[in-house]
């Protein structure tokens, strides 16, 4: 869906509706404490734990987290079997929390090179909550931006090869439909912890015009009340989606 890009004047400052998450620092959150790094993952799915059950109370509408990025298959074996592990046993066990609490989960990204066991309950728990429309979780497991739109552009080319679209009326909406977060809104807020000031290959094309807030606090210190101080930059920000904004 194509939100609308409308130029946001200081009488309307409400919102985000669409919040994204760069959730980092679990590393560094361990290793401050003397802890194994899988210690600071776990602590991590505590915090997001923490931020998906107050999100509703900030209207906040879609929830997009970045969980394992493409790149990080490159990380020591047993951080990457034990941070599957953690995120399996979390989306098993959480389901019927999440069915309780009417958030609708969603994972972006490729699956066909997960093993069965956690396509299975990423499945069963899309399915469980396929009715709930409280909160929209995304979860970016083995998610990558570049790949996302690599997919799509493979997709709009075959309907190309068969005739079915001409490469002259391709427009952005072709694209967008076929990118792993088809049918949500664009994010109005990415949030990025543990002070690092890039993208690390996050939602390349939909974070466009989004807003980003940098905090230096580690992922697993992440609570509400900067959940508040977040949303209360967002709000002092001026959206211009590339515009001019009429204060007339
Ligand atoms: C970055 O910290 C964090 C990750 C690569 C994993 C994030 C995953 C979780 C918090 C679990 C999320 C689970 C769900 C279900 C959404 P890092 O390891 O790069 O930390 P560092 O930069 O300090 O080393």
């Amino acid at each position: 869906m194509v939100p609308e890009k409308r130029p946001r004047t200081g009488s309307d400052r409400s919102g985000p509706e669409h919040v994204a998450i760069i959730m980092d620092g679990n590393g560094r959150w361990a290793q401050k404490r003397g802890l194994p790094r899988l210690w600071g993952h776990k602590a991590g799915l505590e915090a997001v734990r923490r931020i998906v059950k107050i999100a509703p109370q900030y209207n906040i509408k879609y929830l997009t987290l970045y969980a394992f990025s493409t790149e990080n298959w490159r990380r020591p074996r047993p951080e990457v079997e034990g941070l599957f592990a953690l995120l399996q046993e979390y989306v098993n066990k959480e389901t019927p929390e999440l069915v309780r609490q009417g958030v609708k989960v969603r994972f972006l990204g490729e699956r066909s090179d997960l093993s069965n066991s956690a396509v299975r309950v990423m499945s069963y728990c899309e399915e469980q909550t396929a009715n709930c429309s409280g909160l929209y979780l995304n979860i970016a497991l083995n998610y990558g931006g570049r790949q996302d739109i690599v997919q799509a552009v493979r997709k709009i080319a075959s309907r190309v090869e068969a005739g079915e679209l001409k490469a002259a009326d391709i427009k952005a909406a072709d694209i967008e439909a076929e990118l792993f977060t088809h049918g949500l809104p664009d994010p109005d807020l990415l949030i990025r912890t543990s002070g690092e000031q890039r993208l690390s290959n996050f939602l390349l094309w939909q974070l466009a015009y989004t807003e980003i807030y940098v905090t230096p606090l580690l992922w697993p210190d992440f609570t509400e009340e900067d959940l508040q101080a977040a949303l209360s930059a967002y709000r002092q920000r001026e959206r211009r989606f590339g515009g001019i904004i009429n204060k007339g």
